[in-house]
């Protein structure tokens, strides 16, 4: 007979079937400690407990105990009960792990892609969150709006008025998943909206061009220059996607007649534009380009996230929707998901409500500031052959390699030195033109103190100086903060 048991407070299916009840308990009790389903260390009810619970004669547990005990499944000591015993997890092929190579591991990390988690502002997202849900009414725990909660939606407007100039309402904000998950509901839409061809930067995110052909869309490539991406000739495309602000990763930003051109050629034909603004909020020597969204808001779809300026595992993001399209949207996450979970959501809302999301971008952008400069000192003085480029804004660099040096190789030296590095090739969309070689520096991402470390096994590897992988002392990972609201159970 199968029955549910409750073991130090998680609950258990055993099936007892068969006549022989101790037999029954033993085999339930082997089978759910070899599956994992009871993990080692679990602690076991005491045979009176199980047996009144079973409702069978305690001693039947007893000696089921015993048996599993000699066996080595189990194990009792006094004092402390009969707990399951540590043993090897269930799949680990002890063999083949041990005549595997070990995994490079990467102890100093400059791939792109992630700002500092290790800033992440843990007591302020804390304290908005006890707030959020302290003031949250019951009503907020049912399903939602699609579009996501009315309270981060009324933030978000109010901030990216203020912060990108986009104009934006809380009816047009739809918050999802991050960019990744927003982009593929995009491309979905433009096509059950009639487009056929997305024009997309030359250089990007490889889930860009992926999203795309996934939802049926043929691809046409921009090149991208110094002005930023080429948008002379668009062709068939129905629909563009750009990040104008700073082209990711090449890092330049498009140039004002590029910027009206392609608006012109949205205007036009009832065409789309998908601006993806990913780090607008980080530009360093000159006034931060506004959103392009601003000069055709029922033509541009204007994309944010908080991957660069919070962190990645997040995964909020949000669309600032022309009329046209919030109906579609709405649809797709009716049929899908439904709605980005709220509690998050709550919480960003009142962290960009109390105005310490604003502190924490502004403590950010300082920080990687003061990154960039010591990254293009550094270079200077110790690499005067390699040429940074793409560094007004943002969280990224492009380090163009010296005659001789191939991407490929530069990434593979770093990597048997600890040190992650990511070559431009990993973001050519399409075939590659002349270009030279280089890596897509991600200088945010290390923690504080790991980034003296980091750039010091940079140089050594751009200069072929490298230390051995043992030199210099390891990063040594500060906790996080333990204050009072920062404290983890
Ligand atoms: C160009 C670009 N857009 C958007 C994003 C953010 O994506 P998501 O919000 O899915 O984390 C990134 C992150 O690396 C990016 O490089």
């Amino acid at each position: 007979m199968p029955r549910t048991w409750a073991i130090s407070g998680v609950d258990l299916h055993l099936d007892l079937d068969g006549p022989r009840v101790r037999a029954g308990l033993e085999a339930g009790l082997r089978e759910a400690v070899s599956s994992g389903r009871l993990r080692a260390g679990s602690r076991l009810p005491s045979s009176r407990a199980l047996a009144v619970d079973l409702g069978i004669a305690r001693n039947t547990v007893a000696e089921a105990y015993g048996q599993l005990v000699a066996e080595g499944w189990l194990t009792a000591v006094q004092g402390s009960g009969t707990r399951v015993a540590a043993r090897v997890e269930p799949g680990t092929d002890g063999a083949a792990a041990a005549s595997a190579a070990p995994p490079l591991r990467i102890r100093y990390d400059l791939r792109p892609g992630s700002p500092d988690v290790s800033a992440f502002p843990r007591a302020g997202w804390l304290r908005a969150a006890r707030r959020a849900l302290a003031e949250a009414p019951f009503g907020a725990l049912e399903y939602s709006d699609p579009r996501g909660r009315p309270e981060l939606r009324a933030a978000l407007a109010e901030y990216l008025a203020r912060a990108r100039g986009v104009r934006a309402s809380p009816e047009r904000i739809m918050i999802c998943s991050g960019f990744t998950h927003a982009f593929s509901l995009l491309c979905q839409a433009l096509r059950a909206g009639g487009a056929g061809v997305l024009a997309i930067e030359e250089y990007g995110l490889p889930s860009v061009p992926a999203a795309a052909s996934a939802a049926g869309l043929a691809l046409q490539m921009l090149p991208v220059d110094a002005d930023g991406a080429v948008v002379t000739d668009l062709g068939e495309a129905g629909a563009a996607v750009l990040t104008p602000a700073h082209q990711f990763p090449l890092g330049v930003s498009l140039a004002p007649g590029r910027r009206s051109a392609v608006v012109q050629w949205a205007l036009a034909g009832e065409r789309m534009i998908v601006e993806d603004d990913y780090d607008g909020e980080f530009r360093y020597d000159r006034h931060p380009v506004g959103a392009l969204q601003a000069l055709a808001p029922d033509r541009v779809i204007y994309a944010g996230t908080a991957s660069k300026t919070l962190a990645p595992g997040l995964r909020l993001a949000w669309l600032v929707l022309p009329p046209g399209l919030i109906e579609p949207l709405v649809a797709l996450r009716l049929r899908s998901d439904q709605h980005t979970g709220v509690l998050d959501q709550l919480t960003l809302a009142e962290l960009i409500r109390s105005g310490a999301y604003d502190r924490h971008v502004r403590r950010s952008r300082l920080a990687y500031r003061r990154r960039r400069d010591r990254l293009i000192t550094a270079l200077r003085r110790r690499a005067p052959e390699v040429r940074v480029a793409g560094i007004a804004a943002g969280l990224h660099a492009v380090i163009e390699l010296p005659a001789g040096r191939g991407e490929e190789e530069v990434v593979a030296r770093a990597a048997e030195r600890g040190l992650g590095l990511t070559g431009l090739a990993s973001f050519g969309a399409c075939s590659r033109r002349q270009r030279p070689e280089a890596l897509v520096l991600g200088y945010a991402k290390p923690p504080e103190h790991a980034f003296t470390g980091a750039l010091a096994r940079l140089v050594a590897v751009l200069t072929e100086d490298d230390p051995p992988v043992s030199s210099g002392p390891a990063p040594q990972a500060p906790r996080p903060a333990r204050g009072r609201t920062a404290r983890r159970s």
